[in-house]
C-alpha cells in the first residue's frame, strides 16, 4: 500500500481513517514519548528534588518534575485517543533506554542531564513540529518552551557550577559519564523506521542528521560556554 505523505490527518476523528502504515509510526511515537517522559520523571527529576542544594533550585526543580510529569500525561493522554493499550503507556517489562540506566546520586550530574538530555529531546520534539499528524504536531508545539526551559535551567546551574575549581571538576566528571549514552539515544543510523516515518510526513531528518547536529550543538555548550571538554565517541558519525 502506498501512502501520500503529504496528506496532513488533523483531527483525533480523523486518525481511524488515515492508512494503517500511518497510523502504527504515529502509534509507536506517541507510545515511546510517554514511556520515556515517565521514566524519565521518575528516575531524574522527581529524585533530583532532594538533591538541590538552595530553595530556589529545589523550587526550580520542582517545577521541571511537575513538567516532565506533564509531558507524560498529555503523551499518555494522545495515546490514549489513538487506541493505544494503557499498559503499554507506562513502562512495563521492556528494558529503558540506556539514558535512564544512569544512577542519578548528586545535583552536578542531574544539571549535566538537563542540559544534555534535554537538548537531545529538545532535537526530537523540533522533528515533530512540522508532522503530518496535527494533534501530535500541536503537542510538539505545547511541550518544546518546557524543554527549552529544562536544557536552560542545566545550562544555567552548570555555568554556576563552574565558578568554582570544585564544581568545574564535578561537571567535567559528570559529563565524561554521562554524555556517552547520549549519541544512542538518536536510534540507528540508516533506520527503516525512521525513512517510513520520514516518508510519511511524520519526521523531517535522518537519525544520523539529528545526531550530528546534536554533537555540533552539545560541544558549543560544552566547550564554547562552560569551557570543559566534551569527551571523544567513537563511531558516531
Ligand atoms: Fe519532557
Ligand atoms: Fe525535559
Amino acid at each position: 500500500m502506498s501512502t501520500t505523505a503529504s496528506q496532513p490527518v488533523k483531527t483525533i476523528a480523523e486518525f481511524p481513517a488515515a492508512a494503517a502504515e500511518f497510523q502504527e509510526a504515529i502509534r509507536k511515537i506517541v507510545r515511546s514519548h510517554a514511556v520515556n517522559e515517565l521514566y524519565g520523571a521518575r528516575v531524574f527529576d522527581e529524585p533530583a528534588i532532594s538533591f538541590a542544594p538552595t530553595p530556589y533550585a529545589k523550587w526550580l526543580t520542582c517545577r521541571v518534575a511537575m513538567e516532565e510529569y506533564g509531558h507524560h500525561v498529555r503523551f499518555r493522554e494522545l495515546g490514549e485517543q489513538i487506541g493505544i493499550p494503557a499498559a503499554e503507556l507506562v513502562p512495563g517489562e521492556k528494558k529503558p533506554l540506556s539514558i535512564f540506566a544512569f544512577p542519578l546520586a548528586t545535583w552536578e550530574e542531574f544539571c549535566v542531564i538537563k542540559l544534555l538530555a534535554d537538548l537531545a529531546e529538545i532535537l526530537q520534539v523540533e522533528d515533530l513540529l512540522h508532522c503530518a499528524f496535527h494533534p501530535l504536531r500541536n503537542l510538539a508545539r505545547m511541550t518544546m518552551p518546557e524543554e527549552r526551559f529544562h536544557a536552560q535551567f542545566g545550562r544555567d546551574f552548570c555555568l554556576e557550577l563552574c565558578r568554582t575549581p570544585g564544581g568545574r571538576a564535578k561537571v567535567q566528571d559528570a559529563i565524561d559519564r554521562y554524555f556517552p549514552m547520549l549519541p544512542a539515544f538518536f536510534g540507528a543510523s540508516g533506520s527503516r523506521n525512521n525513512a517510513t516515518y520520514r516518508r510519511l510526513g511524520i519526521k523531517q531528518r535522518r537519525n544520523e542528521e539529528m545526531r550530528a547536529d546534536f554533537l555540533e550543538r552539545a560541544r558549543a555548550l560544552v566547550e564554547d560556554e562552560l569551557k570543559l571538554k566534551l569527551p571523544e565517541i567513537a563511531g558516531t558519525a
